[in-house]
């Protein structure tokens, strides 16, 4: 378990904006050197102008939806800084529609990012962390990962039930295992972040998501995020303390996923169908 972030090294995915940003800032702030990957070149050298002041940062690029760039990332911080302790498989991206409007290269871009991308973060960086006394995974997943039948998102939330599931297995054969190595599930409502815009980085064979009712559900998203949205340093002390605790499900916002979890629960139990909800509201 980790007590202390001073001289611990942290990786984190997607940390160039958003959640990553806050939490590689908020490692950073609690004395750990830290290690930034994103597939965003610009937005990677502008988190180092602003982070390096805070300490010990570099920047690596990072596609995490490709195994060799995971690897090269996980190369990188041992030459940087000799050992991993936190690694956080957080970088995510979303595109939809409804069901026949989402090409298959959607779904893949998706998964392949959301889904393989913490996965394969896992098992690249496991060995790593397994030669620490004190080592720690975060994934982030979302209360998609609780909530079906969120209008045009069936691609995102489908990732994020694939995250809970791998990572509430990893736990689970971990500790079975007596490992040392803590698991922690990441699981935001809204944040404050550029996720709405997350179709930025869709690759070229990913077409845009244009339909009238995908662009409604974005624009209501949009306006949720800036709104309602928490401050996505306020989600990175949450996840320093789970990671302290050893707590397994870090919820921003519990209502929402455990309000997923007993619909799932009424529905299996009575066979009650839950309410079709309205895009958009
Ligand atoms: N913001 C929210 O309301 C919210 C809610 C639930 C879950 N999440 C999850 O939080 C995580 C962080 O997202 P965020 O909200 O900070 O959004 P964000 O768009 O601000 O940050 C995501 C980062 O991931 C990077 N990224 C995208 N594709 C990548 C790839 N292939 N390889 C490496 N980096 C890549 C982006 O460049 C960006 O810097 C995601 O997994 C997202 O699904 C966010």
């Amino acid at each position: 378990m980790i007590t202390s972030f001073t001289d611990k090294v942290a990786v984190v995915t997607g940390g160039a904006s958003g959640i990553g940003y806050a939490m590689a800032e908020r490692f950073l702030t609690e004395g750990a050197k830290v290690v930034i990957a994103d597939i965003e070149q610009a937005a990677l050298d502008a988190a180092l102008r602003t982070l390096g002041a805070r300490g010990e940062v570099i920047g690596v690029r990072t596609d995490v939806s490709d195994t060799a760039s995971l690897q090269n990332l996980a190369d990188r911080t041992v030459e940087a800084f000799g050992k991993v302790n936190v690694v956080c498989n957080n970088a995510g991206v979303e595109t939809g529609g409804t069901f026949l409007n989402v090409p298959e290269q959607a779904w893949r871009w998706v998964m392949d990012v959301n889904f393989f991308g913490v996965l394969n973060g896992c098992r690249i960086f496991l060995p790593l962390l397994q030669q620490q006394e004190e080592a720690h995974i975060v994934n982030t997943a979302s209360v998609a990962a609780f909530n079906s039948g969120s209008a045009t998102m069936m691609p995102y939330c489908a990732s994020k039930f694939a995250v809970l599931g791998m990572t509430e297995s990893l736990e689970i054969e971990l500790r079975g295992a007596g490992s040392h190595v803590g698991v922690s599930l990441l699981a935001p409502g809204p944040v404050r972040t550029r996720m709405p815009e997350a179709e930025r980085n869709r690759p070229r064979t990913v077409p845009a998501a244009t339909e009238p009712a995908r662009v409604a559900v974005m624009e209501a998203l949009a306006r949720a995020s800036a709104e309602i949205g928490l401050d996505p340093a306020h989600v990175a002390g949450l996840v320093v303390d789970a990671i302290r605790h050893n707590q397994f499900f870090v919820l921003t916002h519990p209502e929402m996923a455990t309000a997923g979890v007993h619909k799932r629960l009424r529905w299996m139990e009575t066979g009650e169908a839950p309410p079709v909800r309205v895009p958009g509201t």
